[in-house]
Formats: C-alpha cells, sequence, structure tokens
C-alpha cells in the first residue's frame, strides 16, 4: 500500500472551503496534518471557527491554526458576503464548536512542520496566499523544503470574478501572491479556467445523505451558495462552482487536469488590473514557466469522486435531477 500523501490546508472557511475540507479529510490517500487560517470569506476569526466547525463535524481530529488577519499592504476589506453569507456559511445558523485552535500561529507552524518533513508536504491554498508569503519572508529557505503548492486562484486565459480580469482569492493580497510566485516553489494554479467547470447543483443538495453530522449544515449553506451564484433563478434549476474541493481534489490526483506550465506574473499595479494573473504565452521568449496551470479538468471522473465521498447523488451529466 502507498503510504499516505500529507498536506496542509491553508483556508478562508466559507462554503467551497468547508466542502474541501470534508473531502480531505475523507480522502483515503491524503493525510491532513494540519490547517491553518487566513482572513478571505469573513474575518479570520469567522473563518477560524468555520474551520473548527467542519473539522468537528467531520468527526476527524486535525490541529487548527489561526493565520493573518490582515493583506502584506493595508487592510481586510470584505468583499465574499454576497456569496458565503454574514456567517461565511450562509449566514442563518450561529455555529459554536467545541473545538479551539492550537495556541501556535499558522506562521509558525508552517515554519516548524515544513523543517520538520523536508520535500514531503504539499501545501493546498483554497484562501489568500498570505500566511505562505508571511512564511516565507520570514524563513526564505522554507520554499525549497515544500513539496508542492496548489493553490485555488487566479484566472489564466478566463475573466475574473472580483474584477473583470482578477480572481478573489489573488486581488485579496496580490502582493501576498506576487511573493509565492517569484519563490521558485512548485506552484500548480487550480483557477477559474477549471474551477467554472464543475458546478453542484440544486438536486444533489436536497438528495444529500442524511445520516451524514454535516448534512443539515452544507444543505444551509449551499441554499444560500446556489441563491448567490444564480439570483432570480428558482429552486431546482440553480448550479455553482465547486472550486476549492478541487483543488484538494488535484493535489490528490493531479491527472484530473492537463497541467501546463507557463512562467505567469501577478499585476500589483494598474487601473483596473491589480490582482490580475498574468499568463505570457509567447513561445519565443525564453521566460522559464514557474507555474503549472490547470488548462482542462476531468469534470465527471470529479464529480464522482465528490459526490460519492461527500454524500451528494450523482447526477446524469448534463441533466437536472437524480440518475
Ligand atoms: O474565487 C473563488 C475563491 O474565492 C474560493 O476559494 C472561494 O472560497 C473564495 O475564497
Ligand atoms: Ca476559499
Amino acid at each position: 500500500m502507498n503510504p499516505r500523501i500529507p498536506i496542509i490546508l491553508d483556508m478562508d472557511t466559507g462554503i467551497d472551503d468547508a466542502l474541501a475540507i470534508i473531502y480531505a479529510l475523507q480522502s483515503p490517500t491524503l493525510e491532513v496534518l494540519g490547517i491553518t487560517t487566513c482572513f478571505g470569506n469573513g474575518d479570520v476569526a469567522t473563518t477560524t471557527r468555520n474551520t473548527l466547525m467542519m473539522v468537528e463535524l467531520s468527526k476527524h481530529t486535525v490541529p487548527v491554526y489561526a493565520g493573518a488577519r490582515d493583506p502584506l499592504v493595508g487592510q481586510f476589506i470584505p468583499t465574499a458576503e454576497a456569496f458565503h453569507g454574514r456567517n461565511g456559511l450562509g449566514g442563518l445558523t450561529d455555529h459554536r464548536p467545541q473545538l479551539r485552535a492550537e495556541a501556535e500561529s499558522a506562521v509558525d507552524y508552517l515554519r516548524r512542520i515544513i523543517r520538520s518533513r523536508p520535500g514531503e508536504i504539499t501545501l493546498v491554498v483554497t484562501g489568500r496566499l498570505t500566511n505562505l508569503a508571511n512564511a516565507l519572508n520570514a524563513d526564505p529557505g522554507l520554499g525549497f523544503l515544500i513539496k508542492r503548492v496548489v493553490l485555488m486562484g487566479g484566472a489564466a486565459f478566463v475573466g475574473g470574478n472580483v474584477t473583470p480580469v482578477s480572481e478573489a482569492n489573488i486581488w485579496g493580497d496580490p502582493e501576498a501572491a506576487w511573493v509565492v510566485f517569484h519563490s521558485g516553489v512548485e506552484l500548480v494554479m487550480v483557477g477559474l479556467d477549471v474551477t467554472m467547470q464543475v458546478m453542484i447543483e440544486d438536486a444533489q443538495v436536497s438528495g444529500m445523505d442524511p445520516r451524514r453530522a454535516y448534512t443539515p449544515v452544507i444543505q444551509e449553506a449551499l441554499d444560500f451558495y446556489l441563491a448567490a451564484y444564480n439570483p432570480g433563478q428558482p429552486k431546482g434549476h440553480r448550479q455553482a462552482p465547486l472550486h476549492d474541493p478541487l483543488a484538494v481534489a488535484v493535489a490528490e490526483d493531479p491527472s484530473l487536469c492537463e497541467l501546463v506550465g507557463y512562467p505567469v506574473d501577478i499585476e500589483l499595479g494598474g487601473t483596473m488590473t491589480r490582482g490580475m494573473t498574468v499568463v505570457d504565452r509567447r513561445s519565443w521568449i525564453r521566460n522559464d514557466p514557474n507555474v503549472l496551470v490547470c488548462q482542462s479538468v476531468d469534470r465527471e471522473r470529479f464529480l464522482r469522486e465528490f459526490c460519492t465521498r461527500l454524500g451528494f447523488p450523482l447526477l446524469d451529466p448534463g441533466s437536472v435531477g437524480p440518475l
């Protein structure tokens, strides 16, 4: 039997991060060593509480470490409430997990665990890259000890979601993204190019396995998420993207996506382009690739595994309604 793949999740736990936590904790091949949190889909107190809530409901034991409150430059600006609700999980129920975060900070934890297992650990980042950038700034050699960073973020050949060209996780701290993209660490970019192709639908949410402890919380959260992504659409005809679970799935099995190496940089200026992931497609320029960009995804294979693992019914591809 192959040893499990050691990973750390770094998240701004809103609704799709919550699904990603369950996907990772229920994986037969991933070993989740710890989860670090960051501002993003809420302030860091909210995203940490949501993370603890999902670990608790998944009935797993994983240490959680609170991380950055603010980006490298300026202060956290909340923008995600429309998609993740007042509390990051749809906004209706206030959750009070029993679990508590560790006393150690996210950055100290990342430095300690990565140095204790050089070359072994994959970091999956589904929020801003702030914690990793802070760790790299404090400990510049750290990047060479990380096996790979798989990030949900950016938009290589498609438009953005916060601005016409910027994706939320990069837009929320472009300076942090710049540090990571220039660090030399192996980067796999699971951007909007592929995450907007893997959708969850109403019929799956209503048909969730009622025996799982997390089902009521996830159903409430996904009802909000589906409404946010489909303004004016009636229930039964709504779809919304599984951004963050796809990043975990690619960390587990990179063959789910077609990965192509490109030089990618982060726009820090611009009047309309701050936070853009700028991909250099000029084949005649000798500029070494720094990012493996996910260009396409085996949507059906991912959705089959996602639904089976989390207790959603499988849908006939392209139709609305259970098989
Ligand atoms: O752009 C999508 C990303 O922004 C996801 O990680 C989502 O959770 C939000 O943080
Ligand atoms: Ca996220």
